[in-house]
């Protein structure tokens, strides 16, 4: 088969794996051919792509970034875009498409397969907001990018007796937050699946402070102040109309020190956390959903996506996947909370 690939949305730790695993088992296994389009759906509009192959997917498997590049470009916001696609797979001879993306790019393949279009999804996200699997690839990397850093926060937060106010990546869900809040002792971790009541996170500082000079508090870059209490920051748009967030930490920071006295700080860690090698649980996650793409593909499973469960790959639909977003584990969550304050 001649099997079209990219990669949409931000990019991850792992997806040069993904499409070296895709190639490699297409290639030797079902004697396969690939064109890697370029900046996701972008390259198949416009129909800039490259062969891919063995011999130029090799060495790419703890490389950062995507070889192909990416955009949030989807034929959903191009007049035609959809039969613009359909040309594009038509001349270049293309049996069926692996879409390596989120949630955008996951839905926009949803919605292009129920339209006849051939294609299975690969889901990608350091946020690890996709349901149906129970981890994306990308996202353990992320959270040891996080954790190191609130490790090292710690002992400058120690010796400056100050409270240290981490921002960390997390659109729709705090799970960055919660994890690396987890791993890294926070005292208190806002996700945007709990608006915060900034006179309930001063308190907890203050029980804190009986006791300690210092604090960490982790929040998700979604975050929002429960409705009411104070001013959420204006977000400017980016270029596919979403809010660029960046700055909560900033509103929690000055209003921290405000209220309670303790000098405090902010970092926000913004696409530090995306960039670099995949870690090792990141690489075969990737591995493993890469080989299951294109076996899904053999296999005539056209609308489906690879998916972790429990120890297991196996196939969801991509409506499954892309019903609703996975938010954190309430459960997790009050764990967490124990050790706040
Ligand atoms: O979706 C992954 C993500 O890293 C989000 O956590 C973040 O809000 C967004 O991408 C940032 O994307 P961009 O690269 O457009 O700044």
């Amino acid at each position: 088969m001649r099997v079209g690939v990219l990669t949409g949305g931000g990019d991850c730790p792992g997806l040069n794996a993904v499409i070296r695993a895709v190639v490699r088992q297409g290639e030797r296994v079902h004697g396969d051919t690939f064109v890697g389009f370029r900046n996701g759906w972008r390259g198949a509009l416009d129909d800039v792509a490259i062969e891919l192959s063995i011999a130029n997917t090799r060495g790419m498997l703890h490389r950062g970034g995507t070889m192909l590049g990416t955009s949030r470009d989807t034929p959903l916001r191009t007049p035609d875009g959809v039969e613009i696609l359909r040309a594009t797979l038509g001349r270049r001879g293309i049996d069926a498409l692996i879409a390596i993306g989120g949630e955008g790019t996951l839905s926009v393949a949803r919605i292009l397969s129920d339209q006849g279009v051939p294609i299975v999804g690969v889901p990608k996200t350091i946020d690890n907001d996709i349901d149906a699997t129970d981890v994306t690839f990308g996202f353990q990397t992320a959270v040891q990018i996080a954790t190191d850093a609130i490790d090292r926060l710690h002992t400058t937060a120690e010796s400056h007796d100050r409270v240290m106010v981490v921002e960390v990546m997390g659109r729709h869900t705090g799970w960055i937050a919660l994890y690396a809040g987890m791993a890294g002792g926070a005292d208190v971790i806002l996700v945007p699946e709990r608006p915060f009541d900034i006179d309930e996170v001063c308190e907890r500082l203050r029980q804190r402070h009986a006791r300690a000079s210092f604090s960490i508090v982790v929040v998700a870059e979604g975050s929002f102040p429960r409705p009411g209490t104070i001013d959420a920051p204006e977000y400017d748009l980016d270029e596919s109309g979403r809010p660029r967030l960046g700055g909560i930490s900033n509103v929690v920071r000055r209003e921290v020190e405000r209220r309670t006295g303790f000098e405090s700080r902010v970092t926000i860690l913004g696409h530090v956390q995306r960039g670099g090698t995949p870690n090792a649980h990141d690489r075969v996650l990737a591995t493993r959903l890469g080989v299951a793409a294109i076996d899904a593909v053999h296999a005539g499973r056209l609308g489906t996506m690879p998916a972790l469960r429990g120890t297991k790959i196996e196939l969801v639909t991509l409506h499954e996947a892309t019903d609703r977003l996975k938010t954190i584990d309430p459960d997790l969550y009050e764990t967490a909370e124990i050790f706040f304050g």
